[in-house]
This record gives C-alpha cells, sequence and structure tokens, in this order.
C-alpha cells in the first residue's frame, strides 16, 4: 500500500474518533446542562404553586392558618412563614414562632416592589436548601411575605447524577482511543511487514534472473576476450589492428567488472559472523589506496573496538566507502575515519572533504544502479546496505553537517564482544 493512502487511513480513523469525541462531549454537556437547569426549575414552580396556594389560602379569613398549614405540610418545605410588612410572623410552620417579629436582616431580603427574589442557604441541619421570597397579597390588608424555604436534597442529586455521566463518558472515549490508536499501530506494523516482504519476494526474482543473466554474459565474454588476447598476441606490433583489439579486451574488462559486481549483489549471501578488531580492518582496506591518492587520511587511535561481523564482506563494505570517498574528493582532500561504541553497537564513520551529496539523491543513494559518475555501476551502496543489513546493522550516508563541506557514510553493525 502507498504511503499516502496508509495517511489517508490513519487520518480517517483519527478525524472519526475525534467526531466521536466532539459529539459525545457536546451530547454530554447538553445533557448535563439541561438536567441542572430542569431541576432548578422544578424547584422553581414548586415554590410558585405553594405561593399560588398560600395566597388562595389567605382568602379563607379566620380559617386560613390551618389552609396555609395544610398547604406547607408538603414534604419539599423545610419551613415556611407569613409575615406582615412590619415583620410580624402571622404563620410559621412551626406554630411557637407565630407572633414574633422578623429582625432587620431577615426582613430585607424581602423586597415588598418585586414579585419573587430566591436564593441557596443552608439550613441549620447542615442540609443544602432554597429560600424564596414572594409578596402575596391578603384580602383587604396589603402586601405579606411568604417566605418558603425548599430541601433541595433531590434537586442536588438529580445535578450530581447528571455529573457523574462525564466520568462515564470520559472512560468511554478514553477506552474508545485506545483500541484506535491500538488498531492503527497494529494496522502500520501489518502494513509495513507486508510491504516488506513483497518488496524481498519481488528483489529475490529478479536478483535470481540476474545471476542467470550475469553468469551466461560472463561465460560469453570470457570467450570474447580469450579470442581477443589471442589474436591480441598474433598481430604485430605497430599493426592498427592491434589497437583495435585492446579497445575490445578493455570492454571486455569492463563488463566482466559490471557482471561480477551485478553477481556479487545478486547473490544470496551467508554470513561467517565472528568478533573481529575494526582498526587493523580499517587499515587493511585503506592500504591499497594510500601509495595512490595524495590527501591526507586521518584515523581516529585504536581504541580497540570489536564488531561481529563477516571479514570479507566488512572488507567490502570498507573498500566501497573509502573509494567513493576519494572519487567524490578527486586527487587532494582529507579523509577521516573515525570508529566509537554506542549502545551495543561499533559505529564507523567515513568522512570526506568532497562536494557532499545532493538533498534529491539521497532516497536513491542506495538503489541499484543509480550512480552519478561516468565509469560507476551504482551496485556499490546497493551491496553495502545489503550485506550491512545482513549482518544486523545499518548504513547511511548523508552531507556533512554544520556547513563543513564533504560526506560521512555511517555504517553501524553489531558490537563485538
Ligand atoms: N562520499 C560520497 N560523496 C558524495 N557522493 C557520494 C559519496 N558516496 C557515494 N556517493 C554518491 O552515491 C552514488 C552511488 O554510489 P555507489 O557506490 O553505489 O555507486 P558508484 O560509486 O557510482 O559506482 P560503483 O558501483 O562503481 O561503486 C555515487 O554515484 C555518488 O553520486
Ligand atoms: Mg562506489
Amino acid at each position: 500500500m502507498p504511503k499516502s493512502e496508509l495517511t489517508i487511513l490513519r487520518i480517517g480513523l483519527f478525524a472519526l474518533l475525534g467526531v466521536i469525541t466532539a459529539a459525545a462531549v457536546y451530547i454530554t454537556f447538553e445533557i448535563t446542562h439541561s438536567a441542572k437547569a430542569l431541576a432548578g426549575q422544578a424547584l422553581e414552580s414548586t415554590a410558585l404553586s405553594l405561593s399560588y396556594s398560600a395566597e388562595n389560602a389567605l382568602q379563607f379569613g379566620a380559617k386560613a392558618g390551618d389552609e396555609i398549614k395544610s398547604v406547607f405540610s408538603d414534604r419539599v418545605v423545610a419551613y415556611a412563614l407569613v409575615a406582615s410588612e412590619e415583620g410580624r410572623i402571622l404563620f410559621h410552620t412551626n406554630s411557637r414562632l407565630e407572633g414574633q417579629t422578623l429582625d432587620k436582616v431577615e426582613l430585607s431580603r424581602w423586597h415588598p416592589g418585586e414579585k419573587a427574589s430566591s436564593r441557596r442557604i443552608r439550613l441549620g441541619t447542615g442540609m443544602p436548601a432554597a429560600e424564596f421570597n414572594f409578596t402575596i397579597h391578603s384580602p383587604g390588608e396589603g402586601k405579606r411575605l411568604l417566605r418558603l424555604v425548599l430541601h433541595t436534597a433531590g434537586a442536588d442529586r438529580i445535578a450530581a447524577e447528571a455529573g457523574r455521566l462525564w466520568w462515564i463518558v470520559s472512560g468511554a472515549l478514553l477506552l474508545l482511543w485506545a483500541v484506535g490508536i491500538l488498531l492503527e499501530r497494529t494496522f502500520t506494523r501489518y502494513r509495513t511487514l507486508r510491504d516488506r516482504m513483497e518488496r524481498e519476494e519481488r528483489l529475490t526474482l529478479i536478483g535470481q534472473m540476474t545471476a542467470v543473466l550475469a553468469h551466461e554474459i560472463r561465460n560469453a565474454v570470457g570467450g570474447i576476450k580469450g579470442f581477443s588476447q589471442w589474436i591480441g598476441e598474433k598481430t604485430e606490433d605497430g599493426d592498427e589492428r592491434k589497437a583495435a583489439i585492446a579497445g575490445v579486451i578493455r570492454g571486455t574488462d569492463r563488463i566482466e567488472s559490471l557482471v561480477n559486481d551485478l553477481l556479487l549483489y545478486s547473490r544470496d549471501e551467508t554470513y561467517d559472523l565472528r568478533d573481529l578488531a575494526l582498526r587493523p580492518a580499517i587499515e587493511e582496506a585503506l592500504e591499497p589506496f594510500r601509495s595512490r591518492w595524495g590527501g591526507r587520511v586521518e584515523l581516529e587511535e585504536d581504541r580497540g573496538i570489536l564488531v561481529r561481523a563477516d571479514r570479507d564482506k566488512l572488507e567490502r563494505v570498507l573498500t566501497n566507502g573509502i573509494r567513493n570517498a576519494l572519487e567524490a574528493m578527486g586527487a587532494e582532500g582529507l579523509l577521516k575515519i573515525a570508529v566509537h561504541p554506542e549502545g551495543g553497537q561499533a559505529v564507523i564513520e567515513i568522512e570526506d572533504s568532497g562536494p557532499g551529496v545532493r538533498d534529491e539523491d539521497r532516497s536513491r543513494l542506495f538503489t541499484p544502479f543509480f550512480t552519478t559518475k561516468t565509469s560507476g555501476t551504482g551496485l556499490g551502496l546497493a551491496y553495502t546496505r545489503k550485506v550491512v543489513e545482513g549482518m544486523g546493522g545499518r548504513v547511511d550516508l548523508a552531507s556533512r553537517s554544520g556547513g563543513a563541506a564533504g560526506a560521512i557514510l555511517t555504517v553501524r553493525l553489531p558490537q563485538g564482544k
């Protein structure tokens, strides 16, 4: 599956989770909000209907007291009283308080000009309650204060239940996200694995075809080269045919080296892994270049680092890396080779002062046949990656950072014990 499809799938999954989360949060907010509002409204309407009943009861003249008491016998009423404008208590659910006078503070909460006012209070017992102050009219006697104090425990319980809904919804959403993320992880891993298997299958097939083809070409070219050499030997010096045949031999040499590289790259490798000292391996790989190259070579001091690798393959990896570095620099320059351990791995860095790698080439450097050289085959780095990964390591080629020109080939291999 292409990367972009995987990204779309991922975005889709997380968008869906986002929408579900937003919807759940919105709905929960609405439910809790309206539950609280409804509970408050229910309390208010109870108070209002009680106030109408009380106002009605005042019509009963002499029997008004009994009527009002029966109105206030409702379970939600904590206590209630009717007082005159001066504050004298005319009726009280606790009849012992009748005849007493409300103090200024008590009276100040009543605004006779308004129909009603309310506030939340706490009773002497610590229970929550709501106090309503109504202005009612007594026939022929003017305005009266009706103070209703109602229990709010019922309404508060509804609000608390609604609050608990948040916990349940949050838990469910958390679970949903966890499952979503797990799903995404599993799917990504499955795709990566499948892609890798497909690539490997393809490469194996190409490898087998290439190996057969390369073998046939090598045999044929061997014949051409042999005959050409024979003709060359039979031809007199100075004969112009001798120069032509030398050209043919150079061509066959080139084909032979290409085919050898191809065979090397395409064959199924087996690895003879041993603990090897890195420094001597690097010295050995450098040796053939020392006399042929005019630049400066800096080799980090030996710290006795061991690497777990196949000797021949490590040798070829180092040779390829050094050759690329020297080819990048030309006749002059500075080649630095450093080695250090890092998290159980031996890290080899081959650094040059050449032009570095272009950003647009970076993704293709390790692809077989990618080359920017006229006489390159582009198999050096492809082979390097194949065997380094085959030995359980990783390889990377990048321009030097920090403004310095040049490139660094970094090879990581398991450290030896
Ligand atoms: N040290 C380096 N500095 C800059 N570019 C590099 C360096 N090493 C490799 N490259 C780039 O990577 C390309 C691929 O390298 P690779 O070794 O695979 O093939 P090649 O060197 O071109 O040919 P050959 O098969 O002969 O090695 C090179 O052509 C070059 O463009
Ligand atoms: Mg090369």
